[in-house]
């Protein structure tokens, strides 16, 4: 008798944007007339810039020739794309970070996913509530937690609040945790973590021995001089942390898969006995176990973000993207909404009104307005009276949704 892993069960509900879809394509079915806006999930809607596309192509066509053709390729990436990236996301910003620290992969929800495979089962993990879903929902696959309180809190989980009274940035514990998981600019709540607040988890880290997961999947957002990118800005850093990069939100790759993922070679963690171990050899040995490589013309398509033309190509994307942010925010706020984020990361978090629940919003919407955005509870109880909305929808979209809105008095 094959057995499953029971810890699935354990899992509240469907992930979260499977569930919204499958709600959203019920409505359409029984009202197919109605045109739906959509800014829920953060997909991408402008094309791949045409640096990239170029390269993309070229790519291809070394595949179709004798002399150029490429079978596997290194499991950890090609070097021209690690090259490309610790010179441009990281030496330009004043980080020193090897290209042998850097693993190429398919995405970083993969990667934040993975990662803990290869920390110890009875480490205390640190997650932060509200926060992207994958975090927890991989914790207790892996068997990591407990079952899940009427709280909506899973046993063996240390959440950290992040409400408006800590400006979406959590507090430092009172004692002990092993694994933190960070991620800023912030999915969901568009926050961002000053250099101050990061220094103070690189210390707490440093003091307890413990590592730091650091999502920084949106930083390319970030448009305030003062907010690091990376966490690896903050001195001491490197010794205490992991970060995860990708090139789905920043160059449009979401249906084209590239991210990566630093482990510096500073990094330690221990055996029960206290023997220091090399967290990037055992990422590197997982990688090349079980990951084959991201394919030759897309990576050849990543290190084109980093030509002239393409950086270029990709910031003018990122402008439209934060300007349909800058229009959804000033929008939801005349219409009277409590309003976060959309300055430094493409999402833009809003306070339900009265008191409303996060789903009956969602409904509320969809039912009213057909427009789709995420309910605030999906991404962890604190979220719960929060709505998020992503800016990238297209710019005619935004307007419609906001017109939209008004016309309801919603
Ligand atoms: C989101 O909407 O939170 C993201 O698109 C999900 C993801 O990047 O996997």
């Amino acid at each position: 008798m094959a057995l499953i892993n029971e810890h699935y069960q354990k899992l509240k509900a469907g992930y979260l944007f499977p569930e919204i879809s499958r709600r959203v394509k019920q409505y359409s079915i029984s009202n197919p007339d109605k045109e739906l806006i959509r800014m829920g999930i953060g997909d991408v809607t402008q094309p791949l810039a045409p640096a990239v596309i170029k390269a993309f192509r070229e790519g291809v066509d070394e595949m179709a020739s004798i002399e150029t053709f490429k079978g596997y390729g290194p499991e950890q990436g090609y070097a021209f794309l690690r090259n490309e990236i610790a010179e441009n996301e990281m030496f330009m910003r004043g980080v020193h970070i090897p290209p042998d620290d850097i693993f190429i992969s398919d995405g970083s929800k993969c990667d934040t996913g993975n990662i803990l495979e290869i920390f110890g089962i009875n480490n205390v993990l640190g997650i932060c509530d509200p926060v992207y879903p994958v975090y927890v929902d991989t914790s207790v696959m892996a068997g990591r937690t407990g079952y899940i309180s009427d709280n909506g809190y899973y046993d063996g989980i240390y959440y950290m609040p992040c409400t408006q009274n800590n400006n979406f940035v959590p507090d430092i514990p009172n004692h002990k945790i092993d694994i933190i998981f960070l991620c800023f600019p912030n999915n969901p709540t568009g926050s961002v973590a000053t250099r101050q607040q990061l220094k103070a988890w690189v210390d707490y880290a440093k003091q307890n021995k413990s590592i730091i997961l650091f999502d920084a999947a949106y930083q390319a957002f970030i448009t305030d001089p003062e907010i690091p990118h990376s966490i690896f800005e903050i001195e001491g850093a490197k010794d205490v942390a992991i970060e995860f990069r990708s090139f789905s939100k920043k160059a449009g790759f979401t249906g084209t898969r590239c991210a990566f993922t630093i482990i510096p070679d500073e990094l330690l963690a221990y055996t029960s006995t206290g023997e220091a171990v090399q967290v990037k050899s055992l990422w590197a040995r997982r990688h090349s176990t079980k990951f084959n490589g991201v394919s030759y013309p897309v990576q050849r398509a990543a290190a084109a973000v980093y030509t002239k033309e393409g950086k270029e190509q990709t910031q003018a994307i990122i402008r439209y993207y934060m300007e349909n942010a800058r229009l959804l925010k000033q929008g939801l706020e005349s219409l009277g909404f409590t309003v976060f984020g959309g300055t430094n990361a493409p999402y833009i978090w809003v306070k339900t009104k009265n008191g409303m629940s996060s789903w009956d919003f969602f409904d509320l919407l969809l039912n009213t307005v057909q427009i789709v955005g995420t309910p605030g509870s999906g991404f962890g109880p604190s979220g719960e009276g929060y709505f998020r909305f992503s800016s990238f929808a297209r710019r005619e979209h935004v307007i419609e949704a906001l017109e939209r809105l008004t016309n309801a008095k919603i």
